[in-house]
């Protein structure tokens, strides 16, 4: 029986499942699980000394409190002597043997007023001395646990935001940006009351069991055998009870995912639902969730009101027990009123811990769930990464060369097949072809974002591969298709590329770059705030902001995915003007969409779902009449009209 209960309790489970990063439907629950529980240890270990400082305090807080009852009974007996002198001497018990010992009484004596004024005073003097110490560690504990807890949720989210900088682009494209999110806030998060208080508590709770069954036994052997049977009744009701709200638990947390997810996209796509008018249908699409929300809480309060007030039954049937039996033994001279009261509130002692220990195994199992999410993300290996004989690049002349590249987003569903081209230190190409051809992903092999499936990727025939990533993106420049600039000034972005470059050579580089007179008409020039994600420029501001961060770093080899949206034509005047600087004497990678650049390039490659088509000079190509001689018909003619 005991291992069915157990496996009941604790189903093994296997290693973690590598969906659990990934899978929409995150799992709240699960039964307990010893591997990840080990794991979770294994992040403590660091600290196991201020842990332990932590137990000890806590322990000897939940002694030195426990030892309450004793002090009552004690007290309730001295007045009952008093009042009553010469009660049966046989229902005394042994702490007030031990009382009467240290106090010089003996046991048969009868108290005087005053000698009964003095024990009580000296008991709660004794008492007052024991709680003055029980709230000092007590204090002291949660100080001690706490900074513990904390310095080990401060190590999970470093863990977690360094994996977060090697992982490569493509876990970024698989995983949804809000559960990477969550990783980091949510499900470290729920892990903090394991990580403070998981130590202590299942040391100290248990100790507590143990503790009030010895001090029953010991302050009636008779009160406690009356009441012992109900110890396993208490068993099967927690782990029914237990068991069933934590599957409940789960279906709600699962359906609250919902409920926030559901908002977030109404959120975020608050200006496509005012244009089609979606606004009562989403709704009530919302408000479908929240029935839903509210009737899976109930369904937990459900068995939880039942839980508790069979756990509160089971306390009573327990005191009403002790009384009754207790009356009984007073009456029969066979037991004092202090042991009864003392045995009446060890009874509380030992019905607490059951009662927390209940709730705390839902809050470990909900610790768990986000704990197997956070380690399967520590424990993805990002397939892009340094070899371990990576060697540093040492500074590029800029050569670049494809050699057979055959890459896709998904290994069975290739965008580029098989390209090759070469590009000598100092050329301009020009990446040209329809939407969704593979012009940015060229770009992003380059920028070694992704691996290719075959063929070689060589800057200065080194393979991409094998050079360490810091060193060969120290020298590349790249500005995006979707450029992105971070909360903070003009300035700030800017010197992303260089950190230590000054504001004198940040004014330099604009001067050179010609975007000087732009930044500084901005409102308060280089300090000027960008707003969240650069809401607060134009679209041309930001580009040159980029443009200008890109300069600054002096890249050998620059990339540009150039934006298709429009800007005004002294901007884009601007912008032209700024990129020739840019690109001058530089290897250059630029996906155009302006035809001037394009022009200019010295080799323009033709793209087309993923094969390079055609290439040569513009010149050359048209001279072909191929499909880039079509394309720049259809160009001529769009721009005419
Ligand atoms: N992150 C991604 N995950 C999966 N597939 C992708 C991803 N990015 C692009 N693709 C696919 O790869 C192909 C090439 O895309 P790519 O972005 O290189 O096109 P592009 O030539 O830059 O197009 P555009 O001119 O519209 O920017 C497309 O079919 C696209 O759907
Ligand atoms: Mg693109």
């Amino acid at each position: 029986m005991a291992t069915a209960l157990r496996s009941m309790l604790f189903r093994r489970q296997a290693k973690i499942a590598p969906e659990a990063l990934e899978s929409d439907d995150e799992q709240n629950y699960r039964p307990l699980s010893f591997a990840l529980l080990r794991k979770c240890a294994s992040q403590l270990r660091p600290y196991r000394a201020q842990y332990a400082l932590g137990v000890f305090l806590s322990a000897a807080q939940v002694l030195l409190d426990m030892t309450g009852p004793m002090f009552v009974g004690l007290i309730v007996n001295f007045v009952s002597d008093y009042i009553s002198p010469g009660a049966s001497e046989s229902g005394r018990k042994w702490f007030d043997h031990l009382f009467r010992h240290f106090t010089g009484l003996s046991d048969a004596a009868t108290l005087s007023q005053q000698q009964a004024i003095g024990a009580v005073v000296l008991i709660v003097a004794c008492w007052g001395v024991a709680v003055a110490f029980s709230i000092l560690f007590q204090r002291w504990s949660i100080l001690v646990n706490t900074r513990a807890g904390e310095t080990v949720q401060f190590d999970l989210r470093k863990k977690v935001f360094i994996q977060l900088q090697r992982l490569d682009m493509a876990f970024y494209d698989r995983t949804k940006l809000g559960r990477i999110i969550s990783r980091c806030t949510s499900d470290i998060n729920g892990m903090r009351e394991l990580n403070v208080w998981g130590v202590v508590h299942l040391s100290t709770q248990p100790s507590m069991i143990l503790f009030a069954i010895l001090a029953m036994a010991f302050t009636d052997w008779r009160l406690f055998l009356a009441i012992a049977w109900l110890g396993p009744v208490l068993y099967f009701v927690n782990i029914y009870f237990v068991r069933k709200s934590a599957i409940k638990w789960q279906i709600v947390r699962e359906g609250f995912t919902r409920v926030s997810t559901n908002l977030a996209e109404n959120i975020n796509g608050t200006r496509v639902v005012t244009a089609f008018n979606r606004q009562d249908p989403n709704l009530h699409a919302f408000n479908r969730l929240q029935v839903e929300n509210t009737a899976n809480n109930m369904a937990v309060a459900r068995t939880t009101g039942t839980y508790q007030p069979t756990l509160e039954a089971i306390r009573y049937v327990g005191r009403a027990i002790l009384l009754a039996y207790g009356g009984y033994l007073i009456a029969a001279g066979q037991l004092r009123v202090g042991g009864v009261v003392t045995a009446y509130l060890y009874w509380d002692w030992f019905m607490n811990p059951i009662v927390f220990l209940g709730n705390f195994y839902n809050t470990i199992l909900q610790a768990l769930a986000g704990a197997e999410r956070v380690f399967a993300l520590l424990e993805t290996e990002p397939a892009v990464k340094d070899l371990p004989d990576a060697k540093p690049l040492p500074r590029i002349r800029g050569d670049v060369r494809f050699e057979n590249v055959v890459f896709g987003y998904k290994p069975e569903n290739p965008v580029l097949h098989g390209v090759s081209f070469e590009a000598k230190s100092g050329q301009m190409f020009a990446l040209v072809g329809h939407t969704g051809s593979g012009k940015s992903s060229i770009i992003s092999l380059i920028a070694r974002f992704y691996q290719p499936q075959s063929g070689r990727v060589l800057v200065d025939e080194n393979d991409i591969r094998h050079v360490t990533g810091d060193s060969l993106h120290h020298q590349m420049g790249l500005v995006l298709q979707v450029n992105y600039l971070f909360s903070g000034t003009v300035l700030d972005n800017i010197r992303y590329s260089k950190p230590d470059a000054t504001e004198e050579e940040v004014l330099e580089a604009a001067r050179d770059l010609g975007t000087y007179e732009t930044i500084m008409s901005l409102k308060n020039g280089l300090n000027t705030d960008v707003g969240e994600r650069g809401a607060n420029m134009s679209l041309g501001q930001r580009q040159l902001i980029c443009f200008t961060r890109a300069y600054l770093a002096n890249p050998r080899i620059f990339m540009l995915d150039e934006a298709t949206s429009a800007v005004d034509t002294a901007t884009e005047m601007l912008v032209q003007q700024s990129l020739e600087r840019l690109l001058a004497g530089r290897t250059t990678f630029v996906v155009a969409h302006r035809l001037s650049t394009i022009k200019r390039a010295d080799q323009i490659l033709v793209i087309d779902q993923g094969h390079i088509v055609e290439r040569g000079t513009h010149e050359e190509l048209i001279a072909t009449g191929g499909k880039y001689a079509h394309l720049y018909e259809q160009f001529s003619q769009a721009s005419q009209a």
